[in-house]
């Protein structure tokens, strides 16, 4: 029985809970190790797809960004060099020991961006259930977040208000392909050895725990798209990586 079951009292269904306190917690005792633990278990990948989340937003220097479920503030990083003074650029998480690691590891990148630097905002709080007034934006940023939501349309539909008509939503997310078999070393590896790694890296099991556990419910490529442009979207482009686990997705507000 996994932690989740412990926890849950073993109820059916109950072993992946989205409920904000839940994850809060969770992500606050995962926020010092997320990152260097993201960096080993994706083999070095994690760099390189959050450069291709922002190129693919086409940022331009005055935009307004939300990193959406920022956590530690990857994809905010990668993004600051493309801003420039009359950009804001927010992160909002639940999490505010993701948002102190975020802030941390802003500082000294907004510092060697000097008089160049966009302003960068901090906001905790539940981005689908909170008012946090935070309008709209040029470009959304939704990284590895669709995992912990109940209803993936409604969530996606939420994040549209937060991007302005001809915007854009960069969506990073795990997926699964739509054929059976799960044999490839890609998905042998995700299934088997990234959670004992993640596991020992992190000296604590449950969030690894929860990725595999979600796994057998992550949308195929395709469903993620149609989601995507149910909730009000046109598709730019998308690409998949390691074996179609990975799918990064760009697409415009109409
Ligand atoms: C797997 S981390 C992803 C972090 C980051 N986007 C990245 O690409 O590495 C998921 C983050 O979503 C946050 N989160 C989960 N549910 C949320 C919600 N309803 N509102 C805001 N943040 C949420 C968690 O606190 C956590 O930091």
């Amino acid at each position: 029985m996994s932690a989740h079951d412990r926890r849950q009292g073993g109820r059916p269904g109950a072993r992946t809970p989205k409920d904000p306190s839940y994850l809060r917690g969770l992500f606050d005792r995962a926020a010092r190790y997320y990152d260097s633990v993201n960096q080993t278990t994706s083999l070095g990948q994690v760099g390189t797809w959050r450069q291709e989340v922002v190129w693919a937003a086409s940022l331009h220097p005055n935009d307004r960004v939300l990193d959406a479920f920022s956590g530690p503030g990857g994809l905010a990083a990668e993004a600051v060099p493309q801003l420039g003074p009359g950009a804001q650029l927010v992160l909002a998480d639940l999490s505010p020991e993701m948002l102190h690691q975020a802030r941390r590891r802003l500082g000294p990148i907004l510092a060697a961006e000097g008089q160049y630097r966009p302003c960068v905002d901090y906001v905790v709080g539940d981005l689908l259930r909170d008012d946090l007034g935070l309008g709209e934006f040029d470009a959304v940023f939704l990284g590895w977040a669709l995992r912990y939501v109940d209803d993936v349309d409604s969530a996606l539909a939420r994040m549209r208000t937060f991007v302005k008509t001809g915007g854009t939503i960069v969506v990073l997310e795990f997926t699964r392909p739509p054929k059976v078999s799960w044999a490839t070393p890609a998905h042998l590896y995700f299934r088997y050895v990234l959670p004992q790694i993640g596991s020992a890296l992190a000296g604590d099991r449950e969030l690894h725990e929860y990725l595999t556990e979600s796994a057998a419910k992550f949308l195929t490529a395709p469903q993620l798209l149609r989601s995507i442009q149910n909730a009000g979207f046109d598709l730019d482009k998308y690409s998949t990586h390691l074996d179609g686990l990975v799918t990064i997705a760009a697409a415009t507000a109409k």
